[in-house]
């Protein structure tokens, strides 16, 4: 298998993709004959390339470098020099693609990965096709690894997925929502279908409401350029959010075929009840973080980061009410929201179930029993918990609220695999389970498409701004506290 990384010299192979594949050959796990090919513009000896890799591995690695594994991953490792724009195309990337693939003994099975800002999608796959990179059955496997963000709207979502499809099928196109690639998140669906204590309980009967909460420290730190056009509700909501959404509320599938899940995730977000005008307003919070204190030291606000315009209206927060217009979640609110520079990173699930009746130990209604909880905690201290009620040790019969605790830390030991391990690993193999298949990724834009035009309509009505270091703006608290629950902190 070769392996073609356009964009092999950016940020994402630095820190993600080269560690990745560093920690995949480290556990014997890449194809025993491989040669990963980073591509760029700026002409760079496989030498600079190895040493480029060898600084992202050790900067960003789950592990540190083994002088052994090093040694196999870096002969592994070459840069080819191309240009998208130039006449020639990739005729010289692929000669040199050739010669490899002939030193190593390699077939020529290759996969590309676009580590590529979205505008040159279009023009790469086209270089492609042109340059005869895609065989058309030959019984050689191309296949194409795209990286969000696909398209900012439904338009240029469908634009890109429609240039994607000129060149490849799509059972070869591996649309990235790395979230689906967090252990924690494989993990729901073990969790639900794999225990029969929790799937009886998923469902309007016993489930009160739902939050998904995706947190984090950061801010936009260098990424500026790109979420000026972002956004939360594009960057976090539109893909990570709903695709965790999905997961938690999707009807079981009948077998693990990864159209099978697929189509199954794909019926939540066709369920998704679509919000519309004054509905936007009533069941969605906009807000921007203003400067503030993380950690105890002073950060800035969003708009005097760098490469910030002064009256960004770009939401750094966003916060939800969804329903789910099917049976199994009808009447059950799913509360999402996700924002920057919030107090911690923390991303987790909360299931929370219905109080039970109030009459013997929940009589009181003044001290009501707290309900049961089941928390999926994402990241970090990955696991998961159940909060259930017990009774105090005593003579007398007093409820306190306990926690049945699983952390994958104490339980497995060890550090789980990046979710771009798994990721590169499903590619290799020919597993779509993980990916986005277009038809989800364009219903997702579809539900986000009537919010993203009302914002428009408002201007700046309605973007709050909520200090650095805090749970983002007041309304997001309303948001939940005026349907009589809250935010469970994470
Ligand atoms: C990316 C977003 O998709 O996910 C970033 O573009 C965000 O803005 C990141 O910071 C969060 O990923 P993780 O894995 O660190 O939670």
């Amino acid at each position: 298998m070769t392996i073609v990384i356009f964009g092999g010299a950016g940020d994402l192979a630095h820190r993600k993709l080269l560690p990745a594949l560093y920690n995949l050959n480290l556990d014997g796990l890449l194809p025993p004959r491989v040669a990963i090919v980073g591509v760029g513009r700026k002409p760079t000896t496989d030498d600079q390339y190895r040493a480029f890799a060898k600084d992202g591995i050790e900067k960003f690695s789950r592990r540190p470098i083994d002088v052994h594994a090093w040694e196999t991953f870096a002969a592994a490792l070459f840069f080819g020099a191309a240009d998208i724009d130039s006449p020639e195309g990739l005729a010289p990337l692929g000669a040199r693609l050739d010669i490899i693939e002939h030193e190593r003994g390699l077939n020529g099975d290759r996969i590309y990965y676009l580590a590529i800002p979205p505008t040159l999608f279009q023009p790469t796959v086209k270089q492609l096709a042109r340059s005869r990179f895609v065989p058309a059955s030959d019984g050689k496997t191309a296949r194409v690894i795209v990286e969000k963000p696909i398209g900012r709207d439904l338009a240029s979502a469908r634009a890109i997925n429609d240039a994607i499809a000129d060149v490849f099928e799509e059972r070869q196109i591996y649309r990235i929502d790395h979230y689906l690639g967090k252990e924690t998140v494989q993990n729901i669906l073990v969790m639900r279908f794999a225990n029969s204590i929790f799937e009886p309980l998923f469902n309007q009967k016993y489930v009160d409401h739902v939050q998904i909460t995706v947190a984090e420290e950061e801010g936009v730190g260098t990424r500026a350029g790109y979420y000026e056009q972002a956004g939360a509700l594009r960057d976090m909501m539109q893909n990570h959010i709903l695709q965790l959404l999905a997961m938690v509320a999707m009807e079981p599938p009948h077998s693990l075929d990864p159209d099978v899940i697929r189509d199954e995730r794909l019926e939540v977000l066709r369920s998704l009840r679509h919000l519309e005008g004054e509905d936007v307003d009533a069941n969605v919070v906009r807000g921007q973080y203003a400067g503030g204190f993380i950690a105890g030291k002073p950060v800035p606000g969003y708009r005097n980061e760098k490469n910030v315009k002064s009256a960004s209206r770009t939401e750094t927060y966003v916060a939800l009410r969804v329903s789910i217009d099917n049976w199994r979640w009808a009447g059950v609110p799913f509360f999402l929201r996700t924002g920057k520079r919030l107090p911690k990173r923390a991303s987790e699930i909360s299931v929370h179930l219905k109080d039970v009746p109030p009459i013997l130990f929940n009589a009181d209604p003044s001290a009501r029993l707290d309900p049961s909880i089941l928390s999926i905690r994402i990241q970090p201290d990955e696991g998961f918990s159940l909060g259930i009620n017990s009774k105090v040790p005593g003579p007398h019969v007093q409820v306190f609220p306990v926690k049945m605790d699983f952390h994958y830390g104490s339980t497995f030991g060890g550090t789980s695999p990046e979710a771009y391990e798994r990721l590169l690993l499903d590619v290799i193999a020919g597993d779509a389970t993980l990916f986005m298949r277009r038809d989800a990724v364009e219903a997702a834009w579809q539900w986000v498409m009537p919010i993203l035009d009302r914002w428009e309509q408002r201007g700046d009505h309605g973007l709050s701004s909520y200090p650095a270091g805090e749970w983002g703006p007041a309304d997001g608290e309303q948001l939940i506290q005026t349907t009589g629950r809250r935010w469970l902190a994470p």
